[in-house]
């Protein structure tokens, strides 16, 4: 099946938002150009969020940013709908397995908690890439929710880019 990865920046505390969705602590930390995302995106055949990830994307950006791929959220809301992606509300383990044999690469799980929670409980996720930016925020929206399945890795890779360690780990399963 199609390799599911976790691509997401976090604290040093490991949260992933403030509590009002807010990302100005990331925007703010230095980075090396653009911190090796066009060379991940490169082979990256669909985008799967939450609900709540989404509606963040539509504020943050300007221009939709995956365009050229296939876009999933999900949600436990019917009929919702946009021109940027599908809504669903399937299982994360049904979802996958339906549209992985017609995706051309890799599938990135952006987010947030919520979905990697699931995620990791369906242990669905085959490797961990980590923008850790050096702040503390001491309370926001974790990256791993309480109550989340304990789960171990194994680490792959690790480089400084400007301020953040960009780490890269296999899920152990
Ligand atoms: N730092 C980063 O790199 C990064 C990356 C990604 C996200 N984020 C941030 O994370 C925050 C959002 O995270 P979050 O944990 O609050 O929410 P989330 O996981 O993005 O979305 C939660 C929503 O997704 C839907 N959902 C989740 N699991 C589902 C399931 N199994 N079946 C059906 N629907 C499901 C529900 O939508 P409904 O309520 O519509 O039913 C739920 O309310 C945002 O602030 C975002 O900017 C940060």
């Amino acid at each position: 099946m199609t390799k599911t990865v976790l691509y997401i920046a976090c604290s040093l505390d490991g949260k992933i938002a403030r509590l009002d969705n807010s990302l100005d602590w990331l925007f703010a930390v230095e980075g090396d150009g653009d911190n090796g995302y066009a060379a991940f995106m490169e082979d990256v055949g669909a985008v799967i969020m939450g609900r709540k990830t989404f509606d963040e994307v539509l504020v943050l950006s300007e221009e939709y940013p995956y365009p050229a791929i296939d876009n999933y959220v999900l949600t436990r809301q019917n009929g919702k709908q946009s021109e940027h992606a599908t809504f669903t509300n399937e299982p994360l383990d049904v979802l996958l397995e339906r549209i992985s044999p017609s995706i051309d690469g890799k599938i990135w799980l952006i987010g947030g908690g919520e979905l990697i929670q699931e995620a990791l409980r369906l242990q669905l996720i085959d490797q961990l890439e980590l923008a850790i930016a050096p702040v503390v925020l001491g309370s926001g929206i974790s990256l791993f929710p309480e109550g989340t399945l304990e789960t171990r890795f194994r680490l792959t890779g690790c480089r400084p880019s400007g301020q953040f360690i960009m780490a890269t780990y296999d899920v152990l399963k």
